[in-house]
């Protein structure tokens, strides 16, 4: 999809997220601005995708270099201003493969000067003898040369730790409280569940939690009802067809408790 186009639709989705937060929406489009103006973060990463596309071609590391970060999904873009509105000292991510997402959570921190992000994958090459979702296909499985996270720069890992290993095994020995938690790694239903339920009594009270793929599975949406959250629910910025891909829940939003969703 076209650069601009892309931008067009980001926007609208920024304007969703403001919304959703009751903040300033200018406050909040700026943060995008401060994004697409970060020559230092898009120089790293055209480093990063320089280094990485001896041993890996796909996706975005067709690319020779990239003039924008719009040739990103929206889910990173809107992590980037997530992190900065909200200001987290705990940031938990399950799933990371190449770093996506990483590279634009501790960017955000950076940019904050305060907060770390924990995440957590697996070890190398354990996930070749996992019994995966479906849709999964080889497009986790880290190229040979390479290690998971391969698109963050070394200057952004001062406030990142990688917590390898099945994450049901590794996330109940976290014992700090978590302000935002992303969960991208096993999207199989019970295993997103499982997730949840995990890091639920972890969360801090005006945390928010997000989830990738809403998609694959009814997971996201089912701990929203049965917890009573209001979803965000995010497009795809039409890169792929449209689909609902990111979803965004806030365990102070003012319309929590109102909710009646199932039956309704
Ligand atoms: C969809 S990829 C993550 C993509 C990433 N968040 C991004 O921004 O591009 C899913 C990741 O989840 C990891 N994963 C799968 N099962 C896991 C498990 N049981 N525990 C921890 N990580 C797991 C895989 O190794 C893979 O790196």
């Amino acid at each position: 999809m076209d650069a601009f186009i892309c931008r067009e639709i980001n926007k609208m989705t920024i304007t969703l997220l403001a919304d959703y937060f009751g903040a300033p929406e200018l406050e909040i489009q700026q943060i995008y601005q401060e994004l697409l103006d970060d020559k230092q973060f898009l120089g790293e990463i055209n480093q990063q995708l320089a280094f990485c596309r001896q041993y890996h071609q796909k996706g975005i590391f067709r690319h020779e270099s990239l003039d924008s970060v719009d040739w990103f999904g929206i889910q990173r873009i809107l992590l980037y201003v997530l992190v900065r509105m909200r200001q987290p000292e705990v940031f938990v991510e399950t799933g990371v493969f190449y770093g996506g997402n990483t590279a634009f959570i501790l960017n955000a921190l950076r940019r904050n000067g305060k907060g770390h992000l924990y995440s957590f994958d697996l070890a190398a090459n354990e996930i070749q003898d996992l019994n995966r979702h479906h849709l999964v296909g080889d497009s986790e499985i880290i190229p040979a040369g390479l290690d998971v996270g391969f698109m963050v720069h070394e200057n952004l890992k001062k406030a990142w730790t990688l917590i390898r290993g099945h994450s049901h095994q590794t996330l109940p020995l976290f014992d700090k409280q978590i302000d935002i938690f992303m969960h991208d790694s096993d999207h199989a239903h019970n295993f997103v569940l499982r997730e949840f339920e995990i890091i639920w009594p972890k969360l801090s009270e005006n945390a928010v939690i997000l989830a990738d793929d809403l998609n694959w599975a009814n997971a996201f949406f089912q701990v929203c009802v049965e917890r009573r959250l209001l979803p965000l629910i995010i497009t795809d910025n039409g890169k792929s067809g449209l689909l609902a891909r990111t979803g965004l829940a806030w365990l102070q939003h003012p319309a929590n408790t109102k909710l009646d969703m199932v039956g309704g």
